[in-house]
């Protein structure tokens, strides 16, 4: 077993007023009924990463209401230990602190390796490019921390470029040096998401799992990949980006294709539990091969994964969870969702009382 998180703190975080949870490095189980605060617990620890957490929410929108008085959430991990704390103050955007001192949301990734599964991508294959790029975007990050790095640059650089546009700039001077780090970032970006790729096939190829294969790959907007050298593209689409208003090429319009192995059909055509499972299939793949590079499974957030497998899928994800040693939390309405996973999991039971979450670990 690898690095994971020994306690969890939530204070005043949504529906959490004062939670503190003891792991012992075993899956977790977290049950209870609808608006309990169940998903409310796995968000919190999406957020010891960098970004914006499973739910893409604003800081402000954290804040336990009615008092709005700002939340924090606090992390101790085992194996090494580091104290791990991320918080805001009213409509402040969030800070991060690693073992007592000030540090970014980069940083958080290089300690904790973190992937999830919500509901809300089930829908993944069909919607808009964006929750895919966001997907691999999260892939890519667990292989490669200072990924955020590059994608901060290029998206500060982008932002740049495209005020330059919307202001009808047409002087190239004013471009050249924003597009250089745009490209320079770019080929950051697009090499990251490679390697992630290329170690996810690997960690596919001859796997002992239930789950089906995917062939994965990377396509930009209109099947065109992006660009080796992105500084001259750019410099080319000034005109066609300034009729638009902003940049049309680059990494930040790149997107995923998968292929059902198997049956060879995209999974956008597949039915929706075959689509459900590439995505674990994509997660399991992935914690495999971090293991392989680390010596450490990330730690996996699947939140209602369990209720939308048939008995024989669940138990199959719970034995790949724990052949992997991965801490992964889990949430379901009922307990009994659990069963097959036995004392190889500890239980959380998460009721409402008062509008508050009341949770319990059994
Ligand atoms: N900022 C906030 N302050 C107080 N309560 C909040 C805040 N944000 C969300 N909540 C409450 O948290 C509850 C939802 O919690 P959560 O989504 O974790 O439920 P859940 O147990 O996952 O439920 P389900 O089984 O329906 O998914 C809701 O009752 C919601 O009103
Ligand atoms: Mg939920």
């Amino acid at each position: 077993m690898g690095l994971t998180i020994a306690t969890l703190t939530l204070s005043h975080f949504r529906s959490h007023r004062a939670a503190r949870l003891a792991f012992d490095g075993r899956p977790v189980a977290i049950s209870g009924p609808n608006g309990a605060g169940k998903t409310n617990i796995l968000e919190a620890v999406s957020l010891l990463s960098p970004g914006r957490g499973l739910r893409r929410a604003g800081s402000d929108e954290l804040a336990r209401k009615p008092e709005s008085l700002g939340w924090k959430i606090r992390a101790e991990t085992a194996s090494p230990f580091h104290d791990l704390e991320t918080f805001a103050e009213g409509a402040t955007p969030r800070q991060v602190r690693i073992d007592g001192k000030p540090a970014t949301q980069v940083a958080l990734g290089r300690i904790l390796r973190i992937l999830w599964l919500v509901p809300a991508m089930d829908r993944l294959w069909i919607e808009a490019a964006e929750g895919r790029r966001r997907f691999l975007d999260r892939m890519t990050l667990s292989f490669a921390p200072d990924h955020a790095d590059a994608v901060l640059a290029y998206e500060k650089a982008m932002r740049d470029r495209n005020r330059l546009l919307k202001d009808m700039v047409t002087d190239a001077h004013w471009y050249s040096a924003l597009e250089s780090q745009m490209a320079e970032a770019a080929s950051q970006i697009t090499s990251n998401r490679h390697h992630a790729l290329n170690r996810i096939a690997a960690a596919q190829s001859g796997a002992e799992t239930a789950f089906p294969a995917a062939a994965l790959s990377l396509i930009g907007p209109e099947g065109h990949d992006t660009p080796k050298d992105l500084a001259p593209a750019l410099a080319d689409n000034r005109r066609r980006d300034m009729a638009a208003g902003r940049t049309l090429i680059g990494p930040h319009r790149a997107d995923l294709s998968a292929v059902y192995t198997a049956k060879g059909v995209p999974a956008d055509q597949c039915s929706t539990g075959e689509q459900k499972a590439l995505l674990i299939s994509l997660i399991l793949s992935n914690a495999r091969a971090l293991a392989a590079d680390l010596g450490t499974p990330p730690i996996l957030l699947l939140d209602e994964v369990a209720a939308h497998l048939d008995q024989n899928r669940r138990a199959a994800l719970y034995d790949e969870i724990c052949a992997l040693g991965a801490q992964a939390l889990m949430t379901g309405t009922e307990p009994g969702l659990f069963d097959s996973l036995g004392a190889r999991a500890q239980n959380v039971t998460v009721v409402e009382q008062g509008g508050l979450s009341k949770v319990t670990l059994t």
